[in-house]
């Protein structure tokens, strides 16, 4: 068979597609079955007239005036919705006629595709936003600590402000991953993915791939298709950057390029994709020292440091220890699969006097193993029998004297600085001197073991 028989046939069976062609004047050289059916015409009826007759809105009009095709119309002849295109013909440069076809002969076929892509999309965007959510709300964050209540006040504001950037600062379980998910919860993000990325535990090599994706043939191994990092996941909603203190410094200009021009690149990629997340980095570290030491971008820092949390350690709050204790038993019942229902008097003594170091997380692990082990004995009440072995280390801890380092360290630091600024009435500068420290390290390690800066009556203001 011919081109030309083959190009023929194909056009006139093909249920699926209308189609015409005109001379320059607009009269049908050529019209297919389809179309002759949809205008209820036969073929000795159509062929040699004006396609205006047929259908006076026909683009094929525009078309031959201006020699420029129209592509992608929406055309409705006799109840068929189509999607249609219509050409010029040019022989030897000159306009010689039109050809008119239909792209999509009803348009709910191609509705129907979109819908089914969009159902497809949709199932996606909830698969990861399940896969992507925060867990926690507000209301799991426990205690009638001034300071905490204050706290938790304050990142309820922020949560309000959808883009701002948060530093979630203290020590190791004291609750900074809890606040960060609160915070997205709370915000109008919430519904979209919450995305935490431990910078600690991916090796450096890696997060950059892992944060921003990667295109394909970007490395050996790289996924066809290329991979969408945790940037791009979470467009709309919030990025954790656990442990920033971590992250190298190479790492840490990058992450700021991205936090500056809110743009991302992947590796391997050379298109720029905006991004709206925002970022709540976490650390257990002292950046500002870390800064001081060049370990960590002063540029970065500031960037990162607009809102700051700075949580408050177990020992400091040892008032919320009943309350927490309450909550805790309630979730590990549930995680468990026992029925705890309440600790004595005794053992909460017991509990409210030891230090904490590993704060909250450390006394739902030690409540963990005791409610195992009551639950083992078939009691339903928490005695201080079962917290033998806290027991062991408080009184190893009161009776010989002995501390851990860390815990020296800082009783020790917190008694000298407040016994300075008593002597100096609370002069700010003048108890830097006798410390020999710089003032912004005084500061820091006042905020640090939350030594009130209207320590004294007579406080000299900052000169
Ligand atoms: N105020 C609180 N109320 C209730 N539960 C809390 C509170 N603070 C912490 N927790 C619980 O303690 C555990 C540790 O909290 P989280 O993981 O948020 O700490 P973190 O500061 O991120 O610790 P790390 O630095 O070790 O990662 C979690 O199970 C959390 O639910
Ligand atoms: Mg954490």
């Amino acid at each position: 068979m011919k081109i030309g028989e083959l190009l023929e046939e194909l056009f006139d069976q093909n249920p699926y597609m209308a189609a015409l062609i005109t001379d320059n004047e607009g009269n049908l050289l050529y019209i297919n079955k389809t179309y002759l059916k949809i205008l209820n015409l036969s073929k000795e009826e159509a062929l040699g007239r004006p396609i205006k007759e047929f259908t006076p809105q026909t683009r094929v009009t525009a078309v031959l005036r201006t020699g420029k095709a129209v592509v992608g119309y929406n055309w409705r002849v006799n109840g068929y919705n189509m999607i249609a295109s219509c050409i010029p013909i040019y022989k030897d440069g000159k306009l010689n006629g039109a050809f008119a076809y239909s792209v999509f002969l009803d348009i709910w076929n191609a509705k129907n595709l979109v819908e089914n892509l969009l159902n497809e999309l949709n199932m996606y965007k909830d698969e990861v936003n399940e896969l992507y959510r925060a867990k926690y709300s507000f209301d799991d964050i426990v205690g009638n600590n001034e300071k905490l209540k204050e706290l938790k006040a304050f990142a309820r504001q922020i949560a309000s402000h959808g883009s701002t950037t948060v530093l979630i600062s203290g020590e190791s379980g004291t609750g900074k991953e809890l606040f960060a998910n609160a915070i997205h919860n709370s915000s109008n993000r919430s519904g979209l993915p919450f995305i935490r990325v431990n910078c600690a535990a991916i090796p450096e090599n890696l997060l950059e791939a892992e944060l921003f994706g990667y295109e394909e043939g970007a490395y050996t191994g790289a996924k066809k298709g290329g991979k969408p990092g945790k940037f791009e996941l979470a467009n709309g909603g919030t990025v954790f950057l656990d442990e920033i203190g971590e992250m190298s410094l190479t790492m840490q200009s990058k992450l700021l390029v991205v936090l500056q021009e809110q743009e991302i690149e992947r590796v391997g990629g050379n298109r720029p994709i905006r991004t709206n997340v925002r970022v709540i980095a976490a650390t257990n570290r002292d950046l500002e020292k870390m800064v001081e030491e060049k370990k960590f971008r002063e540029d970065l820092y500031y960037r990162l440091n607009v809102v700051r949390l700075e949580m408050v350690p177990l020992r400091s709050r040892k008032e919320d220890i009943p309350v927490l204790v309450q909550h805790l038993i309630c979730k590990l019942n549930k995680k468990l699969n026992v029925f705890i229902k309440d600790i004595s008097e005794g053992a909460l003594k017991l509990l409210s006097s030891y230090y904490w170091p590993g704060n909250v997380r450390e006394l739902e692990n030690v409540l963990e193993r005791a409610m195992i082990m009551a639950d083992m004995k078939h009691a339903s009440i928490l005695r201080s029998r079962y917290f033998a072995f806290l027991n062991n280390r408080c009184e190893f801890q009161a009776a010989s004297g002995l501390k851990s380092l860390k815990t020296m360290t800082w009783e020790f630091e917190k008694e000298a600085i407040s016994k300075v600024l008593q002597a100096t009435r609370g002069d700010m500068s003048m108890a830097a001197k006798y410390l020999e420290i710089d003032l912004s390290t005084l500061y820091r390690k006042l905020k640090k073991y939350h030594i009130p800066a209207e320590f004294s009556p007579n406080q000299k203001k900052r000169s």
